[in-house]
């Protein structure tokens, strides 16, 4: 059947500059500008309903024309909407990207802030209803382990996706997680925070396997953990617990080759789509669903937008048909 996909998270206006290269500070540069939906939660919960599962998305709006062209938005897309009203506006982003698809952003949490633990209560039963709660870290702390909690009550499988950078992941966090799916940057500061560890997040890819399933595994003793490195693919590290055979527990998965023009949202992208996938066929193999992932988040960065270049499932298995 359809799998069941609930996100708790962010939604955002993105406000867009393309320029041929980022701004350094101090710097003025001349671009394009342009503006569609976005935040983490909302990409997330596009992408798995397009990757092919039923979706539901809690969040918090304002009341205002981002929030308004949000539910708009969720009807077109299919994505069942669960939204607290906020007196914030609605949240936003101010995204640069310069020519290679590279982006740096900010985000005004405005109405985001506001999702609160008693909403996400009276959200039980979608969350008890669904195979896999998404969760992302742009909406308040507290809210979000409220959701893993419930879901965790429910059987529900849980996955923490640790953005943005700058967000504290604490032990009661980690401890309500099934699935743990940080970017380079984002594990170079959980090892930091949680192991003491100071790797650098460009030394992440450069780290022999065994090295990374180690930190893997202090990170996240009896969860799986996947650890997105752009360019060089993903490593995926799963407990002891959950091994069969003479199977070590851990392996790369290779990046696919597209033509990149804008990587916002790809790690959403990447999220939704593994979310989506895992809801769907719970017999598969976990590497099934990493793979088609990345294959869901690389064809997204061949369009240009956040939520918008999420892309359909018939188009994924059309171009990587193997
Ligand atoms: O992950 C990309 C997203 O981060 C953007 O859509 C922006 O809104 C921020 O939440
Ligand atoms: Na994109």
């Amino acid at each position: 059947g359809i799998g069941q996909v609930v996100v708790v998270g962010s939604l955002n206006v993105d406000h867009v500059w393309t320029a041929a290269s980022l701004p350094h500070a101090g710097q003025t540069l001349s671009g394009e500008y342009t503006t569609s939906l976005g935040g983490k939660g909302f990409n997330q919960a596009v992408a798995a309903r397009r990757a092919g599962a039923a979706s539901t998305f809690i969040c918090a709006l304002g009341d205002d024309a981002g929030g308004q062209l949000a539910r708009e938005s969720a009807i077109t897309d299919g994505i069942d909407l669960r939204a607290q009203r906020s007196l914030r506006p609605t949240g936003t982003a101010g995204i640069h990207v310069d020519r290679e698809g590279r982006n740096c952003i900010v985000i005004g949490a405005g109405a985001n802030a506001d999702l609160s633990a008693s909403f996400v209560d009276g959200q039980r039963a979608a969350i008890a209803a669904a195979d896999i709660l998404l969760a992302q870290l742009e909406s308040p702390a507290e809210t979000i382990l409220a959701a893993l909690r419930h879901a965790r009550h429910a059987a529900t499988t849980t996955l923490l996706n640790p953005a943005p950078a700058d967000a504290v992941v604490d032990a009661e966090l980690l401890a309500a997680t099934d699935i743990l799916t940080p970017n380079e940057t984002e594990f170079s500061a959980l090892l930091a925070c949680h192991l003491g560890q100071r790797i650098h997040g460009d030394a992440i890819a450069t780290l022999d396997p065994e090295t990374l399933h180690g930190l893997c595994r202090g990170l996240l003793p009896a969860g799986s953990m996947i650890v997105t490195l752009g360019a060089n693919g993903c490593f995926v590290s799963h407990a002891s617990s959950q091994l069969h055979g003479d199977d070590h527990g851990y392996y790369r998965v290779a990046a696919n080759q597209v033509d990149a023009i804008d990587t916002t949202g790809a790690g959403d992208a990447f999220n939704g789509a593994l979310a989506a996938s895992r809801a769907g066929r719970r017999e598969a193999e976990f590497s099934t669903h990493v793979r088609f992932a990345s294959r869901y988040a690389a064809l997204s960065t061949e369009s240009r937008g956040a939520a918008m270049s999420m892309p359909a499932l018939q188009d994924v298995l059309d171009r990587f048909n193997d």
